[in-house]
């Protein structure tokens, strides 16, 4: 049975090269009015609309107007578990895991109330145009197999993994250093490149990790080196204070990593604000990815990551929610903070900076560039089409808007989920009517 072409008609946006290294117009593929094919999973061609329409008179034809298709949003770090805390008040980082994250978290080890929680977690981020998350899990497996199981039911590329604790934990969280390595495994060996999973090896950070369970989770990943690595990093002063206390030998926050085989190309440090050069030094020869959470850092007050100064500095930077320490479900709004935290450091962030962030540049950041993050013939069909006036406020702005990108900013800073008309799920259109299903 041959399988029947479909093209989709609106504006195009995807990036061939990054805006932060080359002009804007040099790394932007836009189309006015352009057309994506899709055959079956996969993008087969990327035109102009009468170009496409000419060569495939026999495609089905979903017309989206004036909006913009977009490769769908990546969030490069996200703590599905805490999907039901998300905007709890009063906390900054260490009391909001005591108070908020770790009851939460405690109660994955039931497998139906994971299934609940990922497959609500997976239906609201999807209503907000994310096709692909990096999760962790809780130190539960039950929370790992109904996430990967939910995700796998959406055909959703997805990265995930046990989060590892053997001390300064509730005793309910806390596995040891054996079983953590042993679950992981298992859980690796289970789900790694099954489908469109991943699996990502994940200490949650190092205060919650003795150094055995470091040392056995470094073996680990280093006998699964084509596995990502995911990890917090730098985050908070007063989290920087404990880490210094717990490792006197460390020469740093990063040195509790690294000693113990957790720092590679595939590893991906969240938040990593606070940096001292020598961290940010050896972050940056071995190709290991910061990713930047502004609503979260903000929320829990943690600082300003500088994320023109670390790309210029030669970083591979991703850009990611961090819900529930962060404050939205929704890479638009995480765009939002980016910008205005970079307005605060003192540099405007361009929307196509913003754009390939949340696309292209976290695709590479989870060495996935060459299958999602692009409208290019090859990848796999992971898109979202984006209303550019779908509230009042924002259509006044954008319908004077000189070029795409006066017309894409206001979505940007001001969007929501009504900004998303449509998602496509390896080529499926995804149902967006009743985000809130469980
Ligand atoms: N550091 C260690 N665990 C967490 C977490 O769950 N959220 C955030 N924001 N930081 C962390
Ligand atoms: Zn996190």
């Amino acid at each position: 049975m041959t399988v029947q072409d479909r093209l989709l008609l609106g504006q195009t946006l995807s990036f061939i090269d990054d805006p932060f290294d080359v002009p804007v117009s040099a790394a932007v593929q836009y189309i006015r009015d352009g057309a994506v094919l899709l055959r079956g999973h996969l993008i087969a061609d990327v035109d102009e609309a009468v170009t496409l329409k000419k060569a495939h008179p026999n495609a089905d034809i979903t017309d989206y107007g004036d909006a913009l298709i977009l490769p769908g949003f990546i969030d490069a770090h996200v703590h599905y578990p805490q999907t039901a805390i998300i905007a709890s008040w009063g906390k900054q980082l260490i009391d909001w895991l005591n108070t908020y994250t770790f009851p939460e978290e405690i109660r994955f080890s039931d497998h139906d109330y994971a299934t609940v929680i990922a497959n609500r977690y997976l239906d609201l981020v999807t209503a907000h145009g994310t096709t692909t998350v990096v999760s962790y899990c809780t130190s539960h497996p039950e929370s790992v197999d109904a996430f990967f199981t939910a995700a796998s039911a959406r055909n959703m590329r997805v990265v995930a993994g046990k989060t590892c604790m053997d001390r300064n934990a509730p005793d309910a969280l806390m596995d040891t250093a054996q079983s953590a390595y042993d679950d992981s495994k298992r859980l690796l060996e289970k789900w790694h490149e099954r489908g469109r999973a991943s699996y990502a090896i994940t200490p949650r950070f190092s205060p919650t990790s003795t150094p055995d369970q470091l040392t056995a989770l470094g073996a680990l990943w280093a006998e699964h080196p084509d596995c990502l690595m995911q990890t917090h990093i730098s985050e908070q002063k007063a989290e920087l204070d404990w880490v210094a206390k717990l490792f006197p030998d460390a020469r740093d926050y990063l040195d509790t990593y690294e000693r113990f085989g957790l720092l590679g190309q595939r590893g991906l440090y969240g938040h990593a604000i606070h940096l001292t050069a020598r961290e940010s030094d050896r972050l940056r020869e071995m190709g290991a990815a910061l990713i930047h959470c502004p609503t979260s850092n903000t929320f829990i007050g943690s600082g300003l990551f500088d994320m023109a100064a670390r790309k210029s500095q030669g970083h591979i930077v991703g850009l990611a929610t961090d819900t529930g320490g962060g404050s939205s479900f929704s890479m638009l709004r995480t765009m939002a903070a980016a910008y205005e935290i970079g307005q605060l450091n003192g540099t405007a962030l361009h929307p196509a900076q913003l754009l390939w962030l949340a696309s292209a540049g976290n695709a590479r950041t989870l060495h996935m560039g060459n299958k999602i993050g692009k409208l290019q013939n090859g990848f796999e069909a992971d898109l979202v089409v984006l209303d550019l006036a779908s509230t009042p406020a924002i259509a006044q702005r954008s319908g004077h808007a000189d070029d795409i990108w006066q017309a894409v900013f206001p979505t940007i800073m001001m969007g929501d989920d009504r900004a998303v008309m449509a998602v496509w799920i390896n080529g499926q259109s995804i149902s967006l009517e009743n985000p809130n299903r469980v």
